[in-house]
């Protein structure tokens, strides 16, 4: 067959990389076993607790309950959708339709990487404006749509909230035409640095975007993984004119630690609301209607509230305690505001974060991610996803120190 009928962009893109590492991970496993290093992932993001007894109860009754056995559709039952809205409600103070403001997702992943293809016209130099360091799906959802990403750099210098005035300045003094962007992404509290943003900020990526007349894309899949309350994460629907031009992509997957139930949903403005699921109708059909249920009883109870707070409280810990471990190993690591991951500066002599991340794997089986996954210039940064047993943390922490990984 001729490999030429695929897709351009796609034919020059690899798997996406956790799967790459994943893959490494297995392919090592006997040989890492047999030198009694075991694998220990701090690759994904992905929680290891178990979910809520709640939802596993709670989905075992609605599954004897034959009707929910059928189709659903891409945008939800009303059910969730109401639930949604409860939660937008209680947690935010943010008034949503359930009709008209609220869709389903396969996971917040599927909502952005649709979101993105109900916004761009492929191969005429569309742009997504997106975080770098950031999630390291967006430029390969972009790209793979036959749009352009263009990074904007958070640092410690601009505290992590750029000028978004000074980053259109930079943009139209690079030559570029403002006419093709079409949206910003945002991710607050932030994958991979752990920084969060003020209300305030949100506020000026609201009006930013309705200025420009684009969409502002708010990825709040870690708004509940946050260790002190004066960096409570909002959202950016809270902001005045937010419902002109933003829609925000919820998950259940950090939160209730139900990684693999591909469980969230988008809320917001009207319009992109009523795009993303005509989008998605040409592609999905919903969530599986017991899950819908199961999920949106933990958004309205007191459990899955409770829940949350205990998943914090752990891994504030967690995290507290490796931080410590590779402080003492001479790294210079400090605790994230929120979620359960952290951005490392790697020791000198390595060459780049690619050569630390394999030797690491290779000699001590410990899986992480190189920092060139979230911005390409990353090149001496990696990113550790706490998200292992402690004994497993105290493990990486012995094998680094006794296998030549100190700082
Ligand atoms: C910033 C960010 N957004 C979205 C997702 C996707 O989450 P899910 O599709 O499981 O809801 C992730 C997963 O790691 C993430 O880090």
């Amino acid at each position: 067959m001729n490999k030429d009928i695929f897709n351009n962009q796609l034919k020059t893109m690899k798997n996406y990389i956790m799967f790459e590492i994943k893959a490494r991970q297995n392919e090592l496993t006997p040989e890492l076993k047999a030198k009694n290093r075991a694998p220990i992932a701090l690759s994904m993001g992905a929680p290891v607790e178990p979910v809520p007894d709640f939802v596993k109860e709670k989905t075992m009754e609605y599954l004897n309950i034959d009707s929910l056995h059928t189709y659903s559709t891409p945008k939800g039952e009303a059910r969730f959708l109401n639930a949604c809205a409860t939660y937008m409600k209680n947690r935010f103070n943010v008034e949503i339709e359930p009709k008209t403001q609220v869709c389903s997702l396969i996971g917040s992943k599927e909502g952005i990487c649709h979101m993105i293809k109900a916004l761009v016209n492929p191969c005429e130099n569309d742009t997504i404006l997106i975080p770098a360091p950031g999630y390291a799906s967006y430029s390969q959802m972009i790209k793979s749509s036959g749009a352009v990403a263009y990074g904007i750099d958070l640092n410690e210098k601009n505290n992590f909230m750029p000028d978004l005035n000074e980053v259109l300045n930079k943009y139209k003094k690079e030559g570029h035409d403002v006419k093709k962007i079409k949206a910003l992404i945002i991710n607050y509290p932030n994958n991979p640095l752990g920084c969060t943003c003020t209300k305030e900020y949100l506020q000026h990526c609201v009006d930013f975007c309705n200025k420009l007349g684009i969409l502002l894309i708010s990825d709040n899949a870690y708004c509940d993984m946050y260790y002190e309350p004066e960096y409570k994460p909002h959202s950016a629907l809270e902001c005045k004119g937010a419902m002109d031009c933003c829609i925000e992509m919820y998950s259940f997957s950090k939160t209730y630690a139900m990684t693999g139930w591909r469980m969230g949903w988008a809320c917001g403005n009207k319009d992109a609301v009523m795009m993303l699921s005509r989008m998605k109708s040409t592609v999905d059909t919903g969530i599986f209607k017991v899950l819908q249920y199961a999920g949106a009883d933990i958004l309205e109870s007191p459990e899955g509230e409770k829940y949350t707070q205990e998943q914090n409280e752990k891994f504030k810990n967690k995290l507290k305690r490796f931080t410590k471990g590779l402080n003492s190993l001479g790294y210079n690591v400090k605790m994230p505001k929120a979620t359960f991951y952290l951005w490392v500066e790697i020791p000198k002599r390595f060459k780049d974060c690619v050569e630390f991340a394999n030797q690491l794997l290779e000699k001590s089986g410990v899986v992480i991610v190189p920092g060139t996954a979230f911005d390409e210039r990353a090149l001496r940064y990696c990113r550790l996803s706490v998200v292992a047993s402690d004994n497993d943390l105290d493990t990486v922490i012995e094998r680094m120190r006794k296998d030549g990984f100190e700082y």
